[in-house]
């Protein structure tokens, strides 16, 4: 398939790129590179041998995307299918600028809906997130549990965007659209090239993790240890960005057979408290990991893990990785590039 992947050149995008191609997709980044660096796209080339076409373009740009939408038809017809990763997505930022959430997540992906359709395409993959599901009513998750509360303007956006492209898909049957609601994505490619390398002090508990290990931070803070969980951290269901990166290869099976609206949860279906998570890490890498009790976290909730059911009966799509892989291969990335992309 011809696959126009917006926000390719990000963690979860540059995984998905490399495993697309390997499957023998014709990809087509567009990323404004606001949460990336280009050498990504180095890095794809070097693991794949293919160099994907790239462009740099921000999905507000309506001339922008019509432009790579021409070029492609121009050359081999229309795109099959959208991937759309593109987004902002920092929790506590979305507090503190919702309006610059709104119109990047919500503006943004209007118009990439809109010349999408009329440039012959009507697939879609979205990334959502478990964060639609609020705090829980049912755990663990299934894609029946009611949407819940969003404390915060990012995760609205998410909420907001799967209602607007399940009216887009109820209006007109000719589109496929496939929501996936990931988990806690962390790990990274097995061999080191590419990986998670968020801007200034890490915001999520892996890459806090994988930088005390390499030194750049002191200790780790467990937000909150009198939570109703086992050991009182917070528990949730980390999935290994190589197993999501697969389920995006298997929604697009699912768009070619026509699939209409699919919603699907891609987690592995176990919970992890944050001091597992601490010691699974110091297992697989032998790497002490330094921690302290801080208070919890505003907006943060006790619990949070899926029942991957569904999607392993309809898109034959399971986690093959458990915790110790994902906290390996997060360090090996972290290890053997301390200052992530940068140098
Ligand atoms: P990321 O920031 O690494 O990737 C997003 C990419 O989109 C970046 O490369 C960024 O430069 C690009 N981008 C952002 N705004 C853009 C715009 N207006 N135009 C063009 N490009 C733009 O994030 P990620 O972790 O790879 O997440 C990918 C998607 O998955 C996001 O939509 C995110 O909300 C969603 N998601 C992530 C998680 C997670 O924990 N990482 C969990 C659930 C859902
Ligand atoms: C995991 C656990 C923290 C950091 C967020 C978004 C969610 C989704 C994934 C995009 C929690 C604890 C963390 C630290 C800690 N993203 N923690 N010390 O909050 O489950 O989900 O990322 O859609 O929308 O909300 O992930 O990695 O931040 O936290 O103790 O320094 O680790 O309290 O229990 P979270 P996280």
């Amino acid at each position: 398939m011809k696959i126009l992947v917006t926000g390719g050149a990000g963690f979860i995008g540059s995984h998905t790129v490399i495993k697309l191609i390997e499957s023998g997709h014709d990809v087509t980044i567009v990323d404004n590179l606001c949460n990336a660096n280009p050498k990504v796209l180095d890095r794809i080339q070097q693991l794949t041998g293919v160099a994907p076409d790239f462009a740099r373009v921000d999905i507000r740009d309506r001339e922008g995307l019509t432009a790579v939408c021409e070029q492609a038809a121009a050359e081999s017809g229309p795109f099959d299918a959208c991937i759309h990763f593109a987004g902002l997505k920092a929790v506590g930022e979305s507090v503190a600028k919702p309006w610059e959430y709104y119109d990047n997540n919500i503006a943004g992906t209007l118009t990439l809906l809109d010349v999408l359709r009329t440039h012959g395409c009507k697939s879609i993959i979205f990334s959502s997130s478990a964060t639609v599901y609020g705090d829980p009513e049912i755990i663990p998750i299934t894609e029946e549990c009611p949407k819940g509360h969003c404390t915060n303007p990012y995760g609205q956006t998410k909420s907001m965007l799967e209602e607007i492209m399940m009216d887009m898909q109820k209006a007109d049957p000719e589109w496929n659209v496939v929501l996936l609601r990931y988990f806690n994505p962390i790990g990274a490619h097995p061999s080191g090239l590419i990986g998670e390398d968020p801007n200034g002090i890490p915001n999520n508990l892996m890459p806090y993790i994988t930088q005390v290990a390499v030194g750049k931070l002191k200790e780790l803070g467990v937000f909150g240890d009198d939570y109703n969980t086992p050991d009182g951290t917070g528990v949730r269901d980390y999935i290994h960005v190589e197993d999501l990166a697969e389920g995006h290869v298997k929604a697009i099976q699912a768009i070619e057979a026509g699939c209409g609206l699919a919603i699907y949860n891609l987690g592995t279906g176990t919970g992890y408290s944050v001091l597992d998570v601490v010691k699974a890490f110091e297992k697989a890498t032998g790497v002490k990991i330094p921690y302290s009790i801080k208070p919890r976290r505003a907006g943060d909730i006790a619990a949070c893990y899926s029942d991957p059911a569904k999607a392993k009966r309809e898109l034959g799509w399971k986690a093959r990785f458990g915790i110790e892989d994902m906290c390996r291969d997060a360090w090996n990335w972290q290890s053997k590039n301390p200052n992530g992309y940068g140098e």
